[in-house]
């Protein structure tokens, strides 16, 4: 990632995981996320309004950093380059996905969750990853002890999965996690209902709880 876009996203701390149905809902989520100071969000690619979602938010909201999630093919890295997403990443790593969004400029963090998969990222010329999936596979102690033996390398870990309000706390702060993320802030059923106020109200609150850390 151009060290610009990471100070941006770390700055925010917080990255707003969105499955979204209709396109027209795109301009008034982000504009939501963004009143709650969440200026980061990863659409991702699980429904045919994606595209379109993040071409909006692109073009419309330039204030909002938007970029594209669950890119599981090379095809789908060359459709979000086109419709103006800032990166992408995905819960796994596909080698043919970094090459292609390396051939396309397009920063990308893949997920990883053991040593293996760090050292293939690694290899591959990624040093922005996602810890997929952070909760379930042991949080913050798993990614301590994993992360020890790269420490030199200076690779930063997005923890995904499972996070919320409860329990981001515990990741922030580390030098290793410039921003967590996840889709409690804004789930796939309140953006179907609008819900604009309430998604505000949890980006707001997740921003508190960055901003409490980075005292
Ligand atoms: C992702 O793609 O990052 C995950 O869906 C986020 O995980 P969560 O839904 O548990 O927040």
């Amino acid at each position: 990632f151009p060290d610009a876009m990471l100070q941006r996203i770390q700055s925010c701390g917080v990255v707003a995981v969105i499955v979204i149905d209709k396109p027209q809902d795109a301009v008034p989520l982000a504009q939501a996320l963004l009143a709650g100071g969440i200026q980061a969000i990863e659409l991702t690619l699980r429904t045919p309004a994606a595209i379109e979602a993040i071409r909006a938010i692109a073009s419309q909201v330039p204030e909002v950093l938007v970029g594209a999630g669950t890119v599981l093919t090379p095809e789908q890295a060359d459709e979000v380059v086109d419709a103006g997403a800032a990166f992408a990443v995905a819960p796994g790593l596909n080698r043919r996905v970094v090459e292609r969004c390396q051939a396309r400029g397009l920063p990308f963090a893949p997920g990883i969750v053991t040593p293996s998969d760090i050292e293939l990222a690694v290899e591959l010329g990624c040093r922005e990853l996602k810890f997929f999936p952070a909760e379930p596979s042991g949080g913050m102690s798993y990614l301590k002890s994993m992360a020890a033996p790269y420490a030199h390398l200076g690779l930063q870990f997005i923890p995904l999965g499972g996070l919320d309000a409860g329990n981001m706390g515990s990741y922030l702060g580390s030098p290793l996690v410039p921003a967590i993320g996840g889709s409690w802030i804004a789930p796939r059923k309140l953006i179907q209902q609008q819900g604009w106020a309430e998604i505000t109200q949890n980006a707001t609150e997740a921003s508190r709880i960055v901003a409490a850390t980075q005292n």
